[in-house]
């Protein structure tokens, strides 16, 4: 197992190449599941997660190649419809072949996922979506047992929460549903608006992209798709907050600015410099962190993806910084670590109060997940001193090439063997 090691210190200066979003690489491919065919996607990020889902497919039946960051999957000989436990336990997103493989083969099994790091992240309101659609589905020995006796039947759905993965699954159901199916309160992620146009060049029709009432109509057959993954947002953040932390200047490409509009006004009040161009962004620093408050909210607000990172910015920040975590519960686990490096935070229920000091210290740290990692690397990168993280497939699950990018930016950053 990989650890990475960081001496901090080191400003960044240069320019990052933004891969594609894993959150919506995942839909994607799942959605290759409706229709027989050879199905292009470009723009593909190459992580343990989008690894994890092609191995999902292939378990099914389905052929897929990669050539560069363009892959090509194939469904013609679909044999299976369960998503196995081993797999869901290592990637919750695996529930994503639910609505596809519903729509395609009548039939799905899928693992519940069961507790994850950051709480108990339920499926019910996917199989209260389902049921409406006319699903028949039981649950039996931690298993959905989902089966459709002719065709899925629209309806009106409406989420309690908007749920991003949640929207995706009706999505992808609705779209070969017998009539209309409208999803009210829907997600509004940018990166359901990415299967939105997936689906729709395959031949579905849906109205109201990006916003929180989806209408789809349901139609009998869907062609293949050839469509570009949409820049990762997140790995976007995450190095605009890390020049907050570490100070310099970087050019972020191949990205979209149009998809942060909350972290922008938190990081402009931090006192960062940002300039947005149509798909790059310039980010310098001078030095200054403005202690700020934040709540993590449903897109458009701040996404809870970036709540780690910008945690370990206001550890170093001039004053008192309240982040309010209403996503998700337990989702603070960064905190025990970001402490063993200096950080002053209290936890208080669904928030964490920071107050900002002048320096952190390297120390030998632990990641617990996917987003808790980027915090550390964004600590280690700022602290005095070598930083140690370990179990870094986290990081590995949603960060593409992550200590190379940044090491081609001045940081001090490598891997090493445990
Ligand atoms: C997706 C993202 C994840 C991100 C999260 C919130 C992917 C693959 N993952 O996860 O990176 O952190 O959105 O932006 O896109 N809920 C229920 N019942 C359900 C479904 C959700 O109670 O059936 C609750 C969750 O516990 C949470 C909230 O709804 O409190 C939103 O979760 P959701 O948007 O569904 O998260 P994911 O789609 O799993």
């Amino acid at each position: 197992m990989d650890k990475i090691v960081i001496e901090g210190g080191k400003s960044l200066h240069g320019e990052i190449r933004i891969s594609g979003a894993k959150n919506a690489a995942l839909p994607l491919i799942t959605a290759t599941l409706l229709s027989p065919g050879w199905h292009t996607l470009h723009n593909v990020p190459d992580l343990r997660d989008t690894r994890t889902m092609l191995a999902l497919l292939e378990s099914l039946g389905v052929v897929w190649e990669r050539q560069g960051d363009t892959l090509r999957i194939n469904s013609d000989k679909l044999a299976g419809y369960e998503a196995s436990y081993n797999l869901v336990k290592t990637m919750r997103a695996s529930v994503l072949v639910l609505g596809p493989l519903l729509a395609r083969m009548g039939r799905a099994r899928v693992s519940l996922p069961g507790g994850c790091a950051i709480g108990a992240r339920p499926i019910d309101f996917h199989i209260k979506g389902l049921e409406k659609l006319g699903v028949n589905l039981t649950l039996e020995q931690g298993y959905v047992d989902a089966q459709v006796k002719e065709r899925m039947e629209g309806n009106t759905i409406y989420f309690d929460i908007p749920s991003v993965t949640g929207t995706e699954n009706m999505l992808m159901a609705a779209v070969v549903a017998k009539g209309t199916t409208v999803i009210k309160n829907a997600a509004r992620e940018p990166e359901i608006g990415n299967l939105v146009d997936m689906l729709v060049s395959m031949g579905a029709r849906i109205e109201g992209k990006d916003s929180d009432k989806l209408i789809v109509h349901g139609v009998e057959e869907l062609k293949p798709a050839e469509i570009a993954i949409i820049p990762d947002r997140i790995e976007t953040g995450t190095f605009l907050v890390a020049v907050g932390a570490t100070g310099g200047e970087l050019t972020l490409t191949n990205c979209n600015p149009a998809h942060l509009p909350s972290l922008f006004e938190k990081l402009r009040a931090v006192g960062l410099d940002i300039e947005a161009q149509d798909d790059a962004i310039r980010v310098a620093s001078n030095g200054s962190i403005r202690s700020v408050d934040v709540k993590t909210m449903p897109y458009p607000g701040y996404p809870t993806d970036l709540q780690a990172q910008i945690m370990a910015l206001m550890a170093l920040g001039n004053g008192l910084s309240v982040i309010v975590e209403t996503i998700f519960e337990n989702r603070f686990m960064h905190v025990a670590e970001l402490r063993r490096m200096g950080a002053d935070i209290r936890i208080d229920g669904h928030s964490a109060i920071i107050s900002g000091k002048e320096r952190l210290y390297g120390a030998q740290v632990m990641a617990t997940d996917l987003r808790a990692s980027a915090s550390l690397v964004i600590a280690g990168l700022a602290a005095e001193g070598k930083t140690e993280i370990s179990r870094v497939y986290h990081l590995d699950r949603g960060y593409d090439d992550l200590a190379n990018k940044l090491s081609n930016v001045g940081a001090r950053i490598w891997r090493e063997k445990e």
